[in-house]
């Protein structure tokens, strides 16, 4: 199949500029400027043409941060990897990175072989895996060098969760010093777990049971003191930080610090970071259970202060953190008890959209849109360039963006298998309109075209940032 994309504009993270793009098979084939006049010699020979006048023509989005299926106090995430890629590619994201979960007292092996069975044949776009290490032991240890030589490279840590995920500044240490000699990258989830759970025994105990609670029981301090400790122990062990889902400028001042230092620390935010706040946690009768997530909404404040690290690159990647949970049967377990709210937002239809929104306010460029939602996460995860841009050779996954569009966020309309949105009612310019995994069509004038099991497991190179 070949497909020529005609009279887009076409943007990377270096800019935009009039060209055509021919499809070949799963492969991008070529490009041309538009007055090369290129695009009438090769018109007769493509299968299909699309016009893209007067749209984006971007690489599509890659979102490193997601949890389909994932365990959590006693529930799983609502989206499995079939519907949470499919509301991805309706939202022009093309690749995942899924973080396969360690349970204690397993091995990273049986766990890496447990999430292969999970998303095989099952997603409808190319997808990674990230492996969490909640137990660290001789053996695991040892196995993180295998993880590294399956093209699972990079691992997350926690210092929240005492009891579940966390792991001593001790544990964190022998990873670090684990991925400092294979090139792996550590990704740390940074909240002081431990002060977060004597806040949370102390509101409990006084009877503040609703879901604002779990927002001012983990202050922003604590993410920052926690991003501080991780910097440390990065910087003593030799390895390389990415830390995941930042919130706080407490936190970003960290991360801007160290690399101004010139060490080897990378951020993400998420949107819902960028555009809700603790506002949402504090809404009335239980609705703020839909706000849940950790680290917590913040108050509004933190938000220029995200924006200006995505311009400054102190935050490198814009990720959604997808973790859906139904309001009805999951978020409904902590009602009377915030503690027990499962942790996680929806997302990751709405990632390319929302930072469009970013680019509507000013606040980013076209390009600096493309490179958070796309090309710095393929870089950082050792995708690029077969994913991450739009060049000859790269894979053929590509959106077509109608930039004027208008739309309604809302559970209604989206694909996520979750009944609520976090950004229902908001009014959003722009909309995927043509979604390309691969070279084939998969999203295109309102109707899905994809298919469970076109989506491949990707092996990633080490993180090209690092030398
Ligand atoms: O609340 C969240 N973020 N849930 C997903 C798990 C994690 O910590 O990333
Ligand atoms: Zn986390
Ligand atoms: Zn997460
Ligand atoms: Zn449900």
């Amino acid at each position: 199949m070949r497909i020529l994309i005609r009279n887009g504009t076409v943007v990377t993270a270096t800019g935009a500029s009039e060209a055509d793009v021919l499809v070949d098979g799963e492969r991008i084939a070529a490009l041309a400027a538009r007055d090369s006049g290129l695009a009438d010699a090769w018109s007769p020979t493509a299968d299909r043409v699309i016009d893209a006048a007067g749209r984006y023509v971007l690489p599509g989005g890659i979102d490193a941060h997601t949890h389909m299926e994932m365990p959590f106090g006693g529930t799983f995430s609502a989206d499995t990897f079939e519907t949470g890629t499919t509301a991805a590619a309706w939202g022009g994201t093309t690749t995942i990175i899924d973080f396969a979960v360690q349970a204690k007292g397993t091995s990273l092996l049986s766990t890496l072989d447990k999430w292969h069975a999970k998303a095989d044949g099952n997603c409808a776009i190319d997808y990674g895996f990230h492996m969490i290490v909640s137990d660290v032991n001789d053996t695991t240890l040892k196995e993180m060098e295998t993880c590294v030589d399956a093209g699972v490279n990079s691992f997350k840590m926690f210092m929240a969760y005492p009891g579940v995920f966390y792991a001593t500044d001790g544990e964190i240490l022998l990873a670090m010093q684990k991925a400092a000699a294979t090139g792996g990258l550590v990704m740390m989830h940074a909240e002081n777990g431990i002060a977060i759970d004597q806040l949370v025994a102390q509101a409990l105990a006084a009877g503040r049971t609703d879901p604002v609670q779990h927002g001012l029981t983990r202050p922003p301090e604590l993410e920052g003191e926690a991003t501080s400790r991780a910097i440390a122990l990065a910087k003593v062990t030799g390895s390389p930080l990415y830390i995941v889902h930042l919130s706080a400028a407490q936190a970003l001042d960290a991360v801007t610090e160290a690399r101004d230092a010139g060490q080897n620390v990378f951020a993400e935010t998420c949107p819902q970071y960028l555009y809700l706040s603790i506002e949402d946690l504090a809404r009335p009768d239980f609705e703020g259970a839909k706000y849940v997530a950790s680290p917590p909404l913040r108050p509004r404040e933190h938000q220029p202060s995200l924006w200006r690290g995505l311009r400054t690159n102190d935050l490198s990647v814009v990720s959604t953190d997808h973790c859906p949970f139904c309001f009805n049967e999951q978020k409904e377990l902590g009602r009377g008890d915030f503690a027990k709210i499962p942790n996680g937002m929806p997302g990751v239809e709405h990632r390319m959209d929302l930072l469009h929104q970013g680019v509507v306010a000013g606040e980013l460029s076209l390009a600096r849109w493309v490179e958070v939602a796309s090309t710095t996460p393929a870089r950082m995860f050792g995708l690029y360039p077969r994913k991450g841009t739009i060049a000859p050779g790269s894979d053929a996954d590509i959106v077509v963006y109608d930039p004027t569009a208008r739309q309604t966020l809302s559970a209604a309309t989206h694909h996520m298998n979750v009944d609520y949105s976090a950004y229902e009612g908001m009014e959003i310019t722009g909309r995927v309109e043509t979604v390309l995994s691969r070279g084939r069509v998969v999203v295109d004038a309102g109707a899905f075209h994809g298919g469970a099991g076109h989506g491949r497991f990707l092996e990633r190179e080490l993180c090209q940032y690092l030398s």
